[in-house]
């Protein structure tokens, strides 16, 4: 599969090239740089790009098979700029004649019980909130993209760099807890839902939580 990755220099969008690349899949990394230096594999080819502009999405998206997103905004950024690369990306999905579309959200909406939102919860942190709720602010807007075969897939509630254990679980809304109430996920194993989703689509349509 012919994979543009946007975000592919971040902490997320480089384990989800280093997964994409270990499966066999061609991948152009995006970042406003375009200075992805540490992955040297002749299927990936690094782009400078920027995520808000439609026309960059649309000509960088143009010939792949499929887009995936791992944006973030920068910590000096008002978190609202999530909705302008959703726009963006959706915008450029249609005019690259890309359908596919799988976008690493937040988990900050996810039913974390008797229907309460995670970011409604008294436990969410308070500093998360504004990316948080930016986050569900993009989703919306993803939601209104019928045309396209979107999937938005959330981590777990706190994900953090460690291992590739091979094992996830996945939950359409609802938060992903293990057995001693804890949702949190590697991002190694965050790339492979990731791929996974790609590789083989379960949650088209759909706010998919992971976690194990
Ligand atoms: N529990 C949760 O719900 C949870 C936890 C963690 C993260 N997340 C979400 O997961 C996503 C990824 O997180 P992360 O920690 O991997 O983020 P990160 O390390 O900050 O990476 C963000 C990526 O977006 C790229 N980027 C930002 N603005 C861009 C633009 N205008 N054009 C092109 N590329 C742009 C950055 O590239 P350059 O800066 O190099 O251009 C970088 O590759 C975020 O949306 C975050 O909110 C959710």
């Amino acid at each position: 599969m012919d994979v543009l990755l946007l975000g592919a220099s971040g902490r997320i969008g480089h384990r989800v090239a280093d997964e994409l690349l270990s499966r066999g899949h061609r991948v152009t990394g995006v970042s406003r740089s375009g200075d992805i230096d540490d992955i040297e594999d002749p299927d990936f080819v690094a782009v400078a790009g920027d995520a808000t502009d439609a026309d960059d999405v649309t000509k960088l998206a143009t010939g792949h098979d499929a887009i995936a997103s791992a944006l973030g905004p920068s910590d000096d950024e008002d978190p609202g700029i999530l909705s302008e690369m959703m726009r963006a990306a959706i915008d450029g999905a249609r005019r690259a004649d890309v359908t596919r579309l799988v976008w690493t959200g937040g988990a900050g909406g996810l039913d974390a019980g008797d229907g309460t939102p995670l970011i409604e919860t008294p436990e969410f942190p308070d500093e998360w909130e504004p990316v948080a709720s930016a986050a569900i602010d993009a989703l919306d807007i993803l939601r209104e993209a019928d045309d396209l075969d979107w999937t938005y897939l959330a981590p777990a509630a706190l994900i953090e760099p460690g291992e590739r254990t091979g094992d996830y679980r996945t939950a359409e809304g609802e938060l992903v807890t293990d057995e001693e109430g804890e949702s949190y996920i590697s991002m190694e194993d965050f790339a492979l839902a990731l791929v996974d989703e790609l590789e083989d689509p379960q949650g088209v349509h759909t706010y998919l939580a992971t976690g194990y």
